[in-house]
């Protein structure tokens, strides 16, 4: 994959980020996340991908624009599986929140893990402590190993968790170890990145959220030098049937970086919709301008690029 590419994608989570945007605190997700959709789906024509969508907005029958198998790109480049969320985080935007972010990325064919949209529980570090943990671990060791290689005492780490009624034995226990605890209303792709940022101030994040935002997550952590761990949640007989499908011999099994975004170069951008821990959300400006921030990230050269760009929108139709 050429380097230039990685321009070439900021340019559609940016696009997806400033349609969304419109939709802030109108109550509406839908509207919200079709806007992102319609507007990250235009912009993919004129990057030179062949790309083929492995995590998207659903399957063809389900999602008109980006649902798993579309080919996307202007059909002149390398060919590469392509996975995106064009709105993470549909409800914060509806409610007006923060964390919302546009977000996609890219490997080469056959890289990614096409994961079936079910919950994936995930354990998610920056580069201090990756190769050190293991989802297989009890929380309790987990927590005193990344205290003793951080040089920190339990007391001043941070876990960041999504704020669900499921994960109350594992809050009970992070209490009880008595670390310090970030909930997250929703965004799990921003929150699973947040340990490898220092600016976020977290030191690891846990839970189970949506196994597509597990992959997402992964890509950048890759690119970060970071690491989540994930194990599919498979809640009934047909979501067990659909991890066999998806060639999984065990369902259960722990899916390392390698298995959710291979071991090749992998290019992530995102764009914040309404702020977070290290990416603001889009501003309006006087003259019909927006103010954007991104980062984009390529995993080759582990080259962070944060991208604060001014835009001029007297063409608003995309941005509906
Ligand atoms: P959407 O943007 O699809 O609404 O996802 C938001 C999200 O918070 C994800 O970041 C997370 O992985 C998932 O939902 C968690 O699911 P649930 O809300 O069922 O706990």
């Amino acid at each position: 994959m050429e380097r230039e590419l990685a321009l070439e994608l900021v340019r559609v989570t940016e696009l997806a980020a400033l349609a969304s945007a419109k939709w802030v605190g109108r109550g509406k997700k839908h509207e919200a996340d079709d806007a992102a959709t319609s507007a990250m789906r235009k912009m993919f024509d004129s990057v030179s991908i062949r790309g083929t969508v492995v995590i998207g907005e659903g399957e063809m029958d389900e999602a008109p624009m980006l649902y798993i198998g579309e080919e996307v790109g202007s059909m002149n480049g390398p060919e590469v599986d392509v996975a995106v969320d064009p709105l993470e985080g549909t409800d914060i935007v509806a409610k007006g929140r923060d964390n919302a972010i546009s977000v996609l990325a890219i490997a080469n064919k056959g890289n990614l893990l096409h994961a079936p949209d079910l919950y994936m529980e995930k354990l998610a570090f920056g580069p201090e402590l990756a190769g050190k943990l293991s989802i297989e671990a009890p929380i309790e060791e987990t927590l005193h190993t990344a205290s003793r290689i951080l040089k920190k005492s339990l007391s001043d780490l941070t876990v960041m968790i999504l704020d669900r009624e499921r994960h109350s034995s594992l809050i009970s226990t992070l209490r009880k170890v008595g670390v310090r605890i970030r909930f997250l209303a929703d965004g799990d792709v921003a929150g699973a990145i947040a340990p490898a940022m220092p600016e976020s101030g977290v030191d690891m994040y846990v839970g189970s959220g949506g196994a597509p935002e597990g992959v997402l997550a992964a890509a950048a952590l890759k690119c970060l030098g970071g690491e989540l761990q994930g194990r599919l949640m498979p809640g009934n007989a047909t979501e067990y049937q659909r991890c066999i499908d998806m060639g999984l011999t065990n369902p259960y099994q722990v899916l390392t970086m390698n298995d959710m975004v291979g071991d090749g170069d992998v290019i992530f951008a995102a764009t914040g919709v309404t702020s977070g821990s290290f990416l603001k959300g889009v501003r309006y400006m006087p003259g019909d301008r927006a103010e954007t921030d991104s980062l984009v990230m390529r995993a080759k050269t582990r080259t962070i690029r944060h991208i604060q760009a001014i835009h001029y929108l007297p063409n608003k139709s995309v941005l509906g």
